[in-house]
């Protein structure tokens, strides 16, 4: 197939895109700096959803089957200090894909989504469940869904919607590096190389088993595979899944795993709650495994083994 690929040189995108290119796929990522660049067989297209110029040439000269869309902005917390930004990247921006796609033609999407679209509980997520993100993001990521939805019935665009949870994990020397870096793992991974003093945990007196918010860590690999399963399993009518493994892990429980896999002490330092934090986010991934027989294959130590890796080697 011919897929463009956006934010393709991105922490998730770049896995995704490997894989594509080993199955054979041809691929043009469209990102706005090259990141995790893979310097094979995919084109690169340095540029942003916002260029609609740019948008219409790049669809004029490659004839794409499906588009994977992971172009956004992702940081939680600065969704709330910023909310305008990331309407216009996770929302404008988005129509501008779609538009190019109907001009086109280009009838396949697989969407970035997210399980902070969720209205959190203290059980796990079922795709219908409550529909009321906590955050700004996660406000911006079901927007999507529902323009999907509609541009669904309007022109016929045939999509998936992947609710991730927490992507985590390395892989083929590629892994979690943003800049500015808020994610836990890496920080953590960080304070436990020397890098950082301390990992401040943010919030200990959350409802949870030990005060500390519960996340559901999914594997870089395991998220590959569910885009490539995608392509082969979209059809008319729209799918909507949650990605996760079902089970969730607290701060204070990472830093323990990631204190037993480095071996080194890691030290902690209480901070307070950060804005639009749920206290628990993790998923029933029973719909996805039902309808395409996808299961996550590896688990939280893999994640922070692999992490460590390379953490250690970049
Ligand atoms: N945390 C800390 N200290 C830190 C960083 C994070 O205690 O220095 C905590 C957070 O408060 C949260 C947990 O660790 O409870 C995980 O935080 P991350 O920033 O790693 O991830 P989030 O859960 O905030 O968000 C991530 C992605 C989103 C996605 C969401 C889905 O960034 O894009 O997972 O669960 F929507």
């Amino acid at each position: 197939m011919n897929v463009l690929v956006t934010g393709g040189a991105g922490y998730i995108g770049s896995q995704v895109v490997r894989h594509l290119l080993e199955q054979e796929h041809e691929v043009v990522v469209f990102d706005k700096s090259p990141g995790n660049k893979i310097s094979s067989e995919a084109k690169f297209i340095t540029g942003d959803l916002s260029d609609k110029t740019l948008l219409e040439t790049v669809f004029k000269e490659h004839h794409f089957e499906a588009v994977i869309h992971f172009a956004g902005s992702i940081e939680a917390g600065e969704s709330m200090k910023n909310p305008s930004a990331f309407f216009q990247n996770n929302v404008v921006n988005g129509i501008n894909l779609l538009e190019a796609m109907v001009k086109h033609k280009v009838t396949k999407i697989i969407f970035s989504s997210s399980a902070a679209v969720y209205k959190p509980k203290d059980g796990p997520l079922h795709e219908y469940d409550t529909l009321a993100p906590e955050n700004f993001y996660g406000e911006t990521k079901l927007k999507f869904e529902r323009l999907l939805h509609w541009y669904n019935r309007i022109h016929g665009i045939k999509f998936v919607s992947l609710r991730y949870f927490n992507a985590s994990g390395a892989a083929f020397g590629m892994g979690e590096k943003h800049d500015p870096e808020t994610h836990l793992i890496p920080l953590i991974l960080q304070a436990a190389f020397g890098q950082k003093d301390h990992i401040k945990v943010f919030g200990s007196n959350y409802p949870t088993p030990d005060g500390t918010c519960v996340r559901d860590y999914i594997h870089i690999l395991d998220l590959a595979q569910v885009h490539l399963l995608a392509l082969e399993k979209i059809t008319e009518i729209p799918q909507i899944y949650n990605v996760g493994t079902g089970k969730g892990h607290s701060v204070q429980e990472i830093i323990e795993i990631a204190e037993e896999v480095t071996g080194r002490k890691i030290s902690v330092v209480d901070a307070s709650p950060r804005e639009g934090d749920p206290s628990f986010l993790v998923a029933d991934p029973s719909k996805i495994e039902k309808a395409w027989g996808w299961k996550a294959r590896y688990n939280i130590k893999d994640i922070i083994q692999s992490a460590w890796e390379f953490h250690k080697n970049s």
